[in-house]
């Protein structure tokens, strides 16, 4: 069974998956008409978007949070650039479909504004969200027929995995001394905003994902899905937590001087 790992743990992760990474083929071309490519290129110019930022806010809440935690603190340094490369891979996709990266957009907007209003708490249930809903999407498109696609995708969707376990384990630090009706309200909140997330992704994704064959149910589906293990996994998480004391030695400082910040 899966254990929760600690902070030094995740460091070596993050810092062991920056190396010997398979730069994708770029000079090969797309099977895709221009029927495909273009809905696809506006599409993944706003995931680049979304994933190029900066994470000033999330690494400032980080470090007032968990002021003792400097592995912690470096992995979600680590962490960030690893969302800043996904957004170099993206953008990559979206020239090669003779698409326009984008500065702004609305459902960036509103993420971010969500994320700065409510507090680094927030921010770790927004981000946990948006890597569920990202996970669907990208899980979804690497099988739909463009090699390259492919090879981005899977680089993706590898280190997304690892980016919703480092999420989980926070999470179930964090909230190991919360009462069952404080984590049920967390909860409720969560499936709140990941319907209100699969909403907003599918009116902003929608020409693309149907372009590639991928309906409404089943991009919902996979996205529940992927939600539905994480749930799991977070419960089964704390159980082990907190039948074998299994709480890394790391965050230990940390929670006790923040009870209740999961954040
Ligand atoms: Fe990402
Ligand atoms: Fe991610």
């Amino acid at each position: 069974m899966d254990q929760l790992k600690d902070s030094s743990a995740w460091l070596d992760h993050f810092r062991r998956n920056r190396v010997n990474r398979a730069e994708p083929d770029w000079g090969r071309a797309t099977p895709f008409p221009p029927a495909v490519t273009a809905p696809l290129a506006r599409s993944l110019a706003h995931f680049a978007l979304g994933e190029s930022c900066e994470g000033t806010t999330l690494l400032a809440g980080t470090r007032r949070h968990w002021p003792d935690d400097p592995d912690y603190i470096a992995a979600m340094t680590l962490f960030i650039a690893e969302e800043r490369e996904h957004a170099r891979l993206l953008e990559h996709l979206v020239i090669r479909f003779g698409g326009t990266l984008v500065t702004t957009h609305w459902t960036d907007r509103c993420f971010t504004m969500a994320r700065h209003v409510l507090g680094l708490r927030f921010e770790i249930l927004t981000v946990v969200v948006a890597e569920l809903v990202g996970g669907a999407y990208f899980q979804l498109l690497r099988s739909t027929g463009d090699p390259v696609v492919r090879q981005v995708c899977e680089l993706m969707v590898r280190d997304e995995t690892q980016h919703r376990r480092f999420h989980v384990d926070r999470v179930v630090v964090a909230q190991l001394h919360w009462s069952p009706l404080r984590r049920a309200l967390w909860t409720a909140g969560f499936q709140l905003l990941l319907r209100a997330a699969l909403l907003a992704a599918w009116l902003d994704h929608r020409p693309a994902l149907l372009a590639v064959g991928i309906s409404r149910r089943l991009f919902t589906a996979e996205a529940k899905a992927e939600a539905r293990r994480w749930r799991l996994r977070r419960r089964a998480l704390r159980r082990s937590g907190r039948l074998d004391g299994a709480t890394p030695a790391g965050w230990r400082t940390a929670r006790s001087r923040h009870a209740g910040c999961t954040r």
